[in-house]
């Protein structure tokens, strides 16, 4: 089997890539060890920046996204028990957020790639990457029981950080930090509580309140990353969601719990993010705290820096931008990294504190709420900082 770019992975990096390279006319095949049920029902957050619905709208994959997704103009800071809205849309003269789940985003790309013929191998399993140094890497999988052989131009490995492409970078160093919360995070059966979304810095711990559908909210409440989902009964999750997020004369709905769990969270940076014919994106690259949501956005912003490098490629045979591919790419991921730090750091109760250490954070949140530099700064980070496109002009791209 041959193909011009040989993708791992159906995430939004991938599917998104494979749909920007059809869109130049280069052909490409995904590879995805789960089903299409699988990846399409994994229930995902989906907080969209500015620049991620333009790309959907721009490539005719935004209809639905706009007929479903709810926008947002501002979220709401919470702490000492008193609210304060980040009116992001006049802070940003006009951008906003849309709230449109991930795995929407995965159903819409995946119709796209397969009504225009696109080639997308489900359940496969086994997946090696060979010769991707030279010219004409592989990519060795099973599928339907028989063992393939991809020969690519390119490899794109965009199969999250579990996936096996980032390990195929030689001499690359992983920058990562641990965090010590935990997430516990519910689905429920209730209205939305709120038109805009609630970050809440409470002496017992963080909470967000998000929402999913008019039937459905997702929250989240900070815990220990070691607690056992199995220590939180309903009950006990309601009661903690109320105690961080209710103020006066404002109440949260509660109702059936219909999925919960605990995820813990770091921040993690793989450089390079490319090796020969190999370049990873997405998840395999990079993870983020989710208190900032920018890891689908960021996914979104590495495709589109790397299919103009293939295309620059194909088009003119210059492989000037794929080879500062990685730096450009690093450029906003470290930016949106430095973004997620700074949000989850501010907004999470850190026990560990000193009286002095928990005054400062709350002295920033102060500040934050109080001054409009820092609102615009907070705001131009949330909805989403430009692409890094300075050096790729440089390039005449
Ligand atoms: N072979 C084939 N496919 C694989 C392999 C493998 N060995 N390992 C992983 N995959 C698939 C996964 O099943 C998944 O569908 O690669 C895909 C990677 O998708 P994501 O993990 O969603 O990563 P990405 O596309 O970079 O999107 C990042 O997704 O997980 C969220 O929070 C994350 O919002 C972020 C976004
Ligand atoms: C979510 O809805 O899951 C969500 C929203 C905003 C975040 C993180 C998660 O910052």
């Amino acid at each position: 089997m041959k193909t011009q770019v040989g993708i791992i992975g159906a995430g939004p990096a991938g599917l998104m890539l494979s749909h920007l390279l059809h869109l130049e006319g280069i052909e490409s095949v995904i590879l995805e060890n789960r089903s299409r049920e699988e990846i399409e029902g994994t229930i995902r957050a989906g907080v969209l920046e500015q620049g991620t619905v333009d790309l959907l709208n721009a490539t005719g994959v935004g209809e639905r996204m706009m007929r479903e997704g709810h926008i947002h103009h501002g979220i709401e800071l919470q702490y000492n028990g008193i609210r304060h809205r980040v009116n992001m849309y006049e802070l940003t003269e006009g951008k906003s957020v849309m709230v449109y789940p991930q795995h929407e985003v995965i159903k819409d790309l995946v119709a796209e790639r397969l009504g225009a013929g696109g080639k997308i191998y489900f359940s496969v399993s086994d997946v090696s990457l060979h010769d991707i140094e030279t010219d004409s890497p592989k990519i060795r999988f099973k599928h339907d029981g028989g063992e393939e052989e991809l020969v690519c131009d390119f490899i794109a490995g965009c199969d999250g950080f579990h996936g096996p492409s980032r390990k195929m970078i030689p001499n690359r160093t992983e920058n990562q930090k641990i965090y010590p919360f935990g997430w516990l995070g519910i689905l429920a059966k209730t209205p939305i509580a709120n038109p805009e979304l609630i970050y809440s810095n409470h002496e017992r711990g963080f909470a967000l309140i998000s929402q999913r559908t008019p039937e459905i909210q997702r929250h989240y409440i900070q815990v220990d990353p070691n607690d056992d989902i199995a220590n939180w009964s309903d009950d006990r999750i309601w009661t903690e969601l109320k105690e961080r997020v209710e103020t006066d004369g404002w109440t949260l709905p509660d109702g059936p719990i219909i999925q919960k769990n605990i995820v813990s969270m770091r921040s993690f940076v793989c450089e390079p993010m490319q090796h020969g014919r190999l370049f990873i994106a997405g998840d395999a690259a990079h993870i983020v705290p989710p208190t900032g949501a920018k890891g689908l956005n960021l996914a979104m912003s590495d495709v589109q820096v790397l299919s103009k490098g293939i295309e620059m490629f194909f088009k003119s045979g210059s492989d000037d931008l794929l080879e500062s591919y990685s730096e450009i790419a690093l450029r906003r991921i470290w930016k949106a990294q430095r973004f997620s730090w700074w949000m989850t750091t501010m907004l999470h109760r850190d026990f560990s504190h000193t009286s002095f250490e928990r005054g400062i954070q709350i002295s920033e949140l102060d500040y934050v709420t109080s001054s409009r530099a820092a609102l615009t700064s907070l705001s131009e980070n949330y909805v989403g900082l430009p692409l890094e496109w300075e050096r790729a002009k440089a390039l005449q791209v």
